[in-house]
C-alpha cells in the first residue's frame, strides 16, 4: 500500500514565528526517506482545539498516518497526548512503551514524554517529542511495525 502521510507541528514559539518549525521538516524528510508521501503539514500552537482540527484535516484528506512533534512532555502548556485521546478511538501503547524504553538509552529524558499512538477513525497518530532528532529517533524505534499496522486499519488483506 502507498502511505500518505501528514506531519503536525505543535508548538506555541514556532507558530507565533518566534523560532523556526526544524521538527516538522525533520519528519518530513524521515517520511521520503521511508518511501511515504507527505500529503500535508501543519503548524499549530500547544491548544487542543488547534491539534485535533489539524488532525481532522490530514485525515479529511486520506492521510493513513499523522506524526506530531512536540508537547509530549510535562510542561504546562504540553497538551497533544490529552488533545489525541479525545478524538481517538483506542490507544496502541505498544509505541510509547518501545520508544521511551529505546530512548532511555540515548537520554534519561525520554522517561518525562508521553509518546503515544492513537487510531483516529482509520488513521493511526503518532504523537513523537518536540526535539527533531528526538522525533525521528522515536518514529525509527517503531517504523517496522507501522506498514501493517495501517494495513490492518485500511483493512488490506493481510498475511496474519
Ligand atoms: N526521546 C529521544 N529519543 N530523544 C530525545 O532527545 N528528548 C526528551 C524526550 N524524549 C528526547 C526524547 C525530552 S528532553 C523531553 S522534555 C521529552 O521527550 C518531551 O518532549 P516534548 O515536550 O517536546 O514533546
Amino acid at each position: 500500500m502507498k502511505i500518505q502521510v501528514g506531519v503536525v507541528t505543535v508548538s506555541d514559539r514556532a507558530s507565533r514565528g518566534l523560532y523556526d518549525d526544524l521538527g516538522g521538516p525533520a519528519l518530513v524528510r524521515a517520511a521520503q526517506g521511508y518511501g511515504w508521501t507527505v500529503a500535508g503539514e501543519s503548524l499549530v500552537p500547544d491548544e487542543k482545539r488547534d491539534i485535533q482540527r489539524a488532525i481532522r484535516e490530514l485525515t479529511a484528506r486520506g492521510c493513513h498516518l499523522i506524526l506530531t512533534t512536540g508537547g509530549t512532555g510535562v510542561a504546562l502548556r504540553d497538551i497533544t497526548p490529552e488533545a489525541v485521546r479525545e478524538i481517538a478511538l483506542r490507544e496502541l501503547p505498544g509505541f510509547g512503551e518501545v520508544m521511551r524504553a529505546e530512548s532511555m538509552k540515548i537520554t534519561h529524558n525520554a522517561i518525562l514524554s508521553r509518546s503515544l499512538a492513537a487510531v483516529v477513525d482509520r488513521t493511526l497518530v503518532l504523537c513523537l517529542p518536540g526535539k527533531p532528532s528526538g522525533a525521528v529517533e522515536c518514529l525509527g524505534f517503531v517504523v517496522k511495525a507501522i506498514p501493517h499496522c495501517l494495513e490492518v486499519l485500511q483493512e488490506v488483506p493481510t498475511s496474519c
